[in-house]
């Protein structure tokens, strides 16, 4: 019997793992137990398996066994609790190949040098190194995520891949309660299993708020903003009505909490109209940002509290939801962003509600600037039957929600100062990236417009 601590990690590792790869090799441990091997040299240097190694540590599998061979012969893991046509057998099968491909990010650099410096031809083995072909591969992913567009489309490959890296840390199952279906459908997004898009929420600290800076959110649901807002170092104050909907929080942080570092939300439960008692909770009575996703009026309702503004007819709503965005608002330092995530509902006709643009007339009214507006793209949404079913009312099926951002005074200065040379070598970076970059250039020997004006026909006109 050996021990783990006796092996030694690859120092060259060509292999950097991914988050999402990392949480998915521990959870296969955890779940199926040690499958195949792993490979070390002569003075117990890890050849491959690196990562499972790790994430054995990580789980407190301590033993090993080592099994000496000069290559000419197999070694064979039997595992003689496992039959492979049962459940177990067949996902330990898929998890085995599923953990190698999420788990593999080629170190470029590493690999190339140590290619060349020992005359390996990489390419041989299926290795190329793709250009980077989107902008989010590139410096503007680097320093916005997503590229700060007034279209977020949350269906694009670099937004779905980090959702996957937050779900597991916010979804993690480890600690998780068959309620959390229920837990889900609190949280606003049809379908019962989506959670509120940890993404948007890491793209909106990054943009409007400030670095290490506050965060309030009057109708806070789900953990999610919190959990993102603490993961990122900001200090999260979100209230709710309900007191099962923030205890279902408690127990997501605790979850989160084993799996990355994070600064404590403070959840709170009461009514957001009674603004000074909610602030009576907190430490801090103002904030560097207030970000929310608010009942759509009657669209879910959450709960029969007469508090409850999701169970009041539109008219009464309105009235307690301009209220609650009044005193929000009235927590905001100066020189800073409120962002809200609204979607447009329908009236009884048919016709719409008007609801998003009463949620901009609120905060206009209470004394903010109307500043950017951007779709988030949510994907196609709805199932065949859905889209039949609204088509023969011809309705299209809702696949977006406007993200409004306001603000009350001068833009803060969140982002880092970059020097000039660094602006030009990104510039410049972005350049390369567009696929269909081409230079059209027009040159005129004409002295002056007027000459120009009076030999061409006029257009547009
Ligand atoms: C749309 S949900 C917010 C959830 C959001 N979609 C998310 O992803 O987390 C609105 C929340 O507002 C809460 N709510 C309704 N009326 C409230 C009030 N008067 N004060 C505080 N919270 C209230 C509901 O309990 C619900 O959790």
């Amino acid at each position: 019997m050996g021990d783990i601590k006796d092996l030694k990690f690859d120092d060259k590792n060509f292999n950097m793992h991914s988050e999402f790869g990392m949480s998915q090799l521990e959870r296969s441990l955890r779940n199926f137990g040690a499958g195949r091997s792993i490979l070390v040299d002569k003075d117990n240097r890890i050849i491959a398996g690196n990562g499972i190694a790790e994430a054995a540590g990580q789980i407190g599998i301590q033993k090993t066994r080592v099994v000496e061979t000069t290559g000419d012969e197999l070694v064979v893991v039997k595992r003689v609790d496992v039959e492979l046509d049962s459940k177990e057998g067949r996902e330990m099968a898929l998890a085995d190949n599923a953990t190698s491909a999420a788990d593999l990010k080629w170190d470029e650099d590493l690999l190339k040098s140590e290619a060349d410096k020992w005359g390996i031809d990489a390419s041989s083995w299926g290795v190329e190194f793709e250009k980077p072909k989107t902008y989010e591969d590139g410096a503007l992913g680097r320093d916005f995520i997503i590229v700060p567009s007034s279209v977020l489309d949350a269906t694009k490959p670099a937004w779905v891949a980090r959702k996957k890296v937050w779900k597991s840390i916010v979804q993690s199952e480890k600690g998780r309660k068959e309620n959390l279906m229920g837990y889900s459908k609190t949280i606003g997004e049809s379908g019962g299993t989506s959670i509120f898009d940890p993404v948007l929420c890491e793209m909106v600290y990054r943009w409007f708020g400030i670095p290490g800076g506050s965060i309030f959110d009057p109708f806070c649901g789900g953990s999610v903003r919190g959990i993102v807002a603490g993961a990122m170092g900001n200090r999260y104050y979100g209230n709710d009505l309900r007191q099962e909907q923030i205890d279902e929080n408690e127990a997501q942080y605790e979850v989160a909490k084993e799996l990355l570092e994070i600064k404590k939300p403070v959840w709170s439960v009461g009514d957001s109209a009674d603004m000074d008692k909610v602030m009576s909770n907190y430490d801090e009575k103002e904030f560097d940002l207030i970000f929310s996703c608010p009942p759509y009026a009657d669209l879910e309702v959450y709960s029969d509290d007469p508090a409850d503004i999701s169970n009041m007819d539109y008219e009464e709503f309105l009235e307690v939801y301009r209220k609650i965005i009044a005193e929000s608002v009235a927590h905001l330092k100066p020189n800073r962003f409120a962002v809200w995530v609204v979607g447009e509902i329908r009236k009884k006709d048919g016709g719409y509600q008007h609801f998003v643009e009463d949620s901009i007339k609120a905060f206009e009214d209470a004394g903010m600037v109307y500043y950017n507006h951007a779709i988030l793209v949510s994907g196609a949404g709805g199932a065949g039957l859905r889209v039949r079913r609204l088509m023969r009312n011809r309705k299209l099926v809702h696949s977006h929600q406007d993200i409004l951002v306001f603000k009350n005074g001068d833009v803060p200065d969140g982002l880092e100062p970059m020097d000039r040379e660094a602006i030009l070598a990104q510039v410049d970076e972005e350049r390369r990236l567009l696929d269909n970059y081409e230079n059209v250039l027009v040159f005129t020997n004409a002295e002056n417009i007027k000459d120009l004006q009076a030999s061409f026909p006029k257009i547009g006109e």
